[in-house]
């Protein structure tokens, strides 16, 4: 199998005024892979996304996606990337079957291919009830939900996502979820997805990079970073029903303990601790207050886990 990277960027460096918005990121995403790009708010993921387009040129560095360089052969590149903006512009005027087809005619598919792909991808987002309707009388999620289907609409192999599920009712958001793991998984398409959401980078992406300020401050699989960076310990507990309130209750007064978090009728509670160091701590005051404790798991620790220990880690060098 062909391992080279979908995309390579070296050193890649994008400034505005003062502001380093992208700093020297040296990043290779592989073929078939779905990688997460996480980070706060500015801290230079569209600003990749866009760099690595071809919409944007870097003030330094270099990056070459499908072995083109975005830079001058960007309009290559766009028939073969597939591309959901942070703020997809779709054609109010029109309605969702114009949009879709025009795309297809702009990317040459065959005339007697293009209604069959188009009526396929109005029912899979559900738009096809209003496929004759014009789009600006749609609501925010149609849209958000046409503008998906028309970055896929011509089967890219490489797809950037900037925030796919942002505005999507719980219901599409899974059924795009579902989307992106077999257009990885399934058809061997790659996908660079920016996200807030950290469960959704957890449950979909092989690897995750970590943005601060335009630089990459960590790069795996989630499982990785979190045996890396995290000194946490996530943990389920059980006492019994009568017990649970209370248990809470001291839990929440633990310095340390987050995320904590009670099973629906069951005597169950899970946390996450901040160091291991606090698990004697914990069982102590249990103890003493009288609670029955009757098993103490540790649990995988979860992307969100790792997120905000590396977010405080480089907070504290500021
Ligand atoms: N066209 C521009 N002109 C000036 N500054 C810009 C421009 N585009 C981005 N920036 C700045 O670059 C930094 C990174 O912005 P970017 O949009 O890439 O962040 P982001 O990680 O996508 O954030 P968000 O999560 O809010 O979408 C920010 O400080 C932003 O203000
Ligand atoms: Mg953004």
């Amino acid at each position: 199998m062909d391992k080279s990277p979908v995309i390579a960027t070296q050193g890649l460096t994008r400034q505005f005024g003062d502001i380093t918005a992208v700093d020297h990121l040296d990043l290779e995403v592989y073929p078939g892979e779905v990688l997460g790009f996480l980070g706060h708010n500015g801290s230079g993921k569209t600003t990749t996304v866009r760099l690595l387009n071809g919409v944007l040129t870097p003030t330094a560095g270099t990056a070459a996606v499908l072995g083109l360089d975005p830079t001058t052969a960007g309009a290559e590149l766009r028939r073969r990337t597939g591309v959901l903006t942070e703020t997809p512009s779709v054609d109010e005027r029109l309605t969702a079957y114009e949009n879709l087809s025009i795309y297809a005619e702009l990317y040459s598919m065959p005339k007697d291919q293009i209604d069959h792909r188009v009526g396929e991808l109005l029912t899979q987002f559900q738009l096809a009830d209003r496929a004759d309707d014009r789009v600006s009388g749609y609501s925010k999620g149609m849209k958000q939900r046409l503008a998906l289907a028309r970055a896929i609409l011509h089967s890219p192999e490489l797809l950037f996502l900037d925030e796919p599920t942002s505005g999507l009712d719980p219901v599409t958001t899974r059924m795009v979820h579902t989307l992106i793991r077999d257009l990885s998984g399934k058809n061997g398409r790659t996908v660079f997805l920016c996200t807030h959401n950290l469960d959704e980078a957890q449950r979909l992406c092989d690897r995750v990079a970590v943005l601060e300020f335009g630089r990459m401050v960590a790069l795996g699989t989630p499982n990785e970073l979190a045996r890396n960076l995290w000194q946490g310990l996530r943990l389920e507990l059980e006492t019994s029903l009568e017990h649970v309130n209370a248990t809470v209750k001291i839990l929440r007064e633990l310095t340390g303990a987050r995320d904590i978090a009670q099973a629906e009728a069951q005597p169950v509670v899970t946390l996450s601790l901040s160091k291991r160091d606090l698990v004697p701590q914990l069982v102590n005051k249990l103890v003493e207050t009288g609670i029955p404790l009757y098993r103490l798991t540790p649990q995988e620790p979860t992307l969100e886990d790792v997120y905000f220990a590396l977010h405080e880690k480089e907070e504290a060098k500021v």
